[in-house]
């Protein structure tokens, strides 16, 4: 059950990151206002921006409070990529991975869905509506690696894939069991065992002994190369799709494009032990080309606010805001309509 109060750290960023947090802030107002539960928000200053002005970009006392909420909301950080005052990297490295890390979100949740309504640049993508749950913490982003001999003609730079067995299993038992909840019932590992034969076969080994769990769901086998043209010929085949960190990366890229654009495609990263808050997130980044004009379209934001209210066990709330982002997709006609006007509409539809 949830509990009575609901701490939920707030992190706004850089760009349009405070104009779309805002707006998923107005849709949790809405749909969380007659509930018995109350949402106390507390917002952080972290970011491109706060490192300029402040020189920090996770401090530990930060993490260790934000550690005390039961969940993050987080816009987007990093500032335009042309910007020499922050040096490539930094933002990501000790603050985002460190977030991801250091709060245990192994599993990374990316749905893609083609709206009714939103075109495809697909001409004919079928019906699209699949799951993407991707390693979070393992990996080649685990950051082993290193440089010998750096700048030489004999520079060696090593960027080592870390795969446990209990890092595996924890995100492939997290697949089944959300393909267990979902109508067809079907999973498919993505990874490229023919080649990487250590990694690859231990996340093979880990799926068969995991789907004797789960005798409803069928699964299959995809080499990520394969699954790069199935993403683009027949995307409605897939239904969850379970890979490692690095191959989900890039396949979340594409299935955000297939179904419509970066503008509607949310995430969660999230700690399934729940030893530490989960943070959700839109996919996109700070947009610094738009930042600042009401340009951004706070859909994804907003989506990100219903995977969040499904982990803390606020089921309707989330199927409402779904259904009012389904609404309101549907009823887009082209007019050009704020930031703002987004969120007040599907703020009015939940
Ligand atoms: P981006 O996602 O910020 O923007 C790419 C393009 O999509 C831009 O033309 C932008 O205007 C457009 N766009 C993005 N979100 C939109 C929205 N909600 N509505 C309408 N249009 C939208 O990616 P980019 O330009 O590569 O990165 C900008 C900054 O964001 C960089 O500093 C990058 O490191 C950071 N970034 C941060 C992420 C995060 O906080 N998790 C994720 C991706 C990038
Ligand atoms: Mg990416």
């Amino acid at each position: 059950e949830p509990s009575s109060t609901v701490q939920l750290a707030v992190i706004p960023g850089d760009g349009i990151g405070p104009e779309v947090i805002a707006e998923a802030v107005k849709v949790l107002h809405s749909v969380t206002s007659d509930l018995d539960t109350t949402f106390a928000l507390t917002e952080y200053q972290l970011g491109a921006e706060h490192w300029l002005a402040s020189g920090e970009t996770l401090p530990d006392e930060t993490l260790a409070k934000l550690r005390d909420h039961d969940a993050i909301l987080f816009g987007a950080v990093g500032a335009a990529p042309g910007d020499t005052r922050i040096p490539s990297g930094l933002i990501e490295r000790e603050m985002l991975l460190k977030l991801r890390f250091s709060l245990d979100h192994f599993v990374n949740l990316r749905p893609s869905r083609l709206y009714p309504g939103i075109a495809s640049p697909l001409a004919s993508p079928g019906d699209v509506d699949f799951i993407v749950v991707r390693e979070g913490t393992e990996g080649p982003y685990a950051g082993n690696g290193g440089t010998l001999r750096g700048g030489t003609p004999h520079e060696i730079a090593t960027e080592v894939s870390l795969n446990t067995a209990h890092g595996v299993e924890r995100v492939v038992r997290d697949a089944f069991r959300r393909a267990n909840d979902r109508p067809r019932r079907h999973l498919t590992l993505v990874h490229k065992h023919n080649v990487l034969v250590y990694s690859g076969h231990l996340w093979r080994r880990t799926v068969e002994a995991v789907a004797a769990e789960f005798p409803e769901v069928t699964h299959d086998y995809l080499h990520v190369d394969a699954a790069m043209i199935f993403l683009v010929t027949d995307p409605a085949r897939f239904d969850v799709i379970v890979t490692d960190n690095l191959f989900g990366d890039i396949i979340t890229d594409l299935a955000a494009a297939i179904t419509g654009g970066i503008g509607l495609a949310a995430s969660g990263n999230i700690n399934m032990d729940r030893t530490a808050p989960s943070m959700f997130e839109p996919v996109h980044g700070s947009a610094p080309d738009i930042a600042g004009q009401q340009k951004a379209d706070p859909t994804a934001a907003i989506l990100s606010v219903a995977l969040m209210l499904r982990h803390l066990g606020f089921d309707d709330a989330a199927a409402r805001v779904e259904r009012a982002v389904d609404d309101d997709v549907a009823g887009r006609t082209g007019t050009p309509r704020t930031t703002a006007q987004i969120g007040d509409a599907i703020a009015a539809l939940v």
